[in-house]
C-alpha cells in the first residue's frame, strides 16, 4: 500500500510542485482544489500517475464542503500519512482602506481553512501514526508572518496566526505521534505571485523579489522542503515554521542610494 497525502491548494503553485513531487515518490495523492477547471488541467498535467491521483473540489472557507470532502476521503481510505495546506489567497491593500469583506477572506480561506482541515485530517491520520506509520501536518505560512509588509497586512496577520496555530497544534497532537509543521517561503515564482507584480495596481505592496541568493525560489524549492518534513528524517521536528527564503529575512539590504 502507498502513503497517501491529501493536499489543499493542489491545482496550482507550490501545492501542485508537491503534488508532482510526491506522486514521483510512489505516494497516492488526493489533491484538494476550489478551481474545478485547474484541477482538470492538473489531472491532464499529471496523467502520468492517473492510477495514484484523485482530485476532489472543495473551498477550504467552508466548513460543510471541508466536512464533506474529509468524508469522502473517509468513505476510501481508512487512514492517510500526509495533511499539505497550500490553498492561500493573497489581497492587498492598506489595513485602512481594506473593505471587511476582503480581510475576511482572506483569514478564511489561509487561517481558519488550514484549521479545519487539520481538523478533519487528524481523525485519518491519528491512526497512520498508532500504526507506526507517518503521519505529517504541513501547512503554507509565508515569511509575511515573520516579516510583514505595507500593503499586505491582512495576509501577514493570516499567516502569523497560521504559524501560531501551528505551535499549539504541533503541542496537541505531539502525543498522538502526528508531526505539525509550517513553511514559510519568500517570494515563489506561481501564479500568486504573477496576479501582484504589476505596480500600477499593487499600490504599496512590492513582492519581496530575487533573495541573497540571487533569485526567486521556484516551486520545486517548496516542495523539497515539504518532502523532508515527511520523511523519516524530519522524525523530531514539530511546532515549528521554517522560513524557506533564500536569506530574505535574514537581514535587511537597504534600498541604494540615489547619489
Ligand atoms: N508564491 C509565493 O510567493 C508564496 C510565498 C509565501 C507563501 N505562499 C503560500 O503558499 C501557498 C501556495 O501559494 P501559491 O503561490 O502556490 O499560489 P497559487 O495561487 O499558485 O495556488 C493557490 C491554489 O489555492 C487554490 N485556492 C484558493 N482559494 C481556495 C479555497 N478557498 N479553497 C481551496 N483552494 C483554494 C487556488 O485555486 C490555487 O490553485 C499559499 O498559502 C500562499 O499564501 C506563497
Amino acid at each position: 500500500m502507498t502513503a497517501i497525502a491529501a493536499i489543499t491548494g493542489a491545482a496550482s503553485g507550490i501545492g501542485l510542485a508537491t503534488a508532482r513531487r510526491l506522486l514521483g515518490e510512489g505516494w497516492t495523492v488526493i489533491a484538494i482544489d476550489i478551481s474545478e477547471n485547474q484541477l482538470a488541467a492538473a489531472r491532464e498535467t499529471l496523467s502520468n500517475y492517473a492510477d495514484r491521483l484523485v482530485t476532489l473540489v472543495c473551498d477550504v472557507a467552508s466548513p460543510a464542503q471541508v466536512e464533506l470532502v474529509f468524508a469522502q476521503i473517509k468513505s476510501r481510505h481508512s487512514t492517510i500519512n500526509a495533511l499539505i495546506c497550500c490553498a492561500g489567497v493573497l489581497r492587498l491593500g492598506s489595513l485602512e482602506s481594506m473593505p471587511v469583506e476582503e480581510f475576511d477572506l482572506v483569514f478564511n480561506v489561509n487561517t481558519r481553512g488550514p484549521w479545519l482541515c487539520a481538523r478533519a485530517a487528524l481523525p485519518l491520520l491519528k491512526p497512520a501514526a498508532a500504526a507506526g506509520q507517518v503521519a505529517r501536518i504541513v501547512l503554507l505560512s509565508s515569511i509575511a508572518a515573520l516579516r510583514p509588509k505595507i500593503g499586505g497586512g491582512a495576509y501577514a496577520g493570516s499567516k502569523a496566526a497560521l504559524s501560531q496555530l501551528t505551535r499549539v497544534l504541533a503541542v496537541e497532537c505531539a502525543g498522538s505521534g502526528v508531526l505539525v509543521n509550517a513553511i514559510a517561503p519568500g517570494t515563489v515564482d506561481t501564479p500568486m505571485i504573477h496576479a501582484v507584480s504589476n505596480p500600477a495596481q499593487t499600490g504599496q505592496y512590492r513582492p519581496s523579489g530575487a533573495s541573497p541568493l540571487g533569485r526567486v525560489a521556484m516551486p520545486d524549492d517548496v516542495a523539497s522542503v515539504i518532502w523532508f518534513l515527511l520523511g523519516d528524517d524530519a522524525r523530531y521536528i514539530t511546532g515549528t515554521t521554517i522560513p524557506v527564503d533564500g536569506g530574505t529575512i535574514a537581514a535587511f539590504v537597504p534600498p541604494a542610494s540615489g547619489g
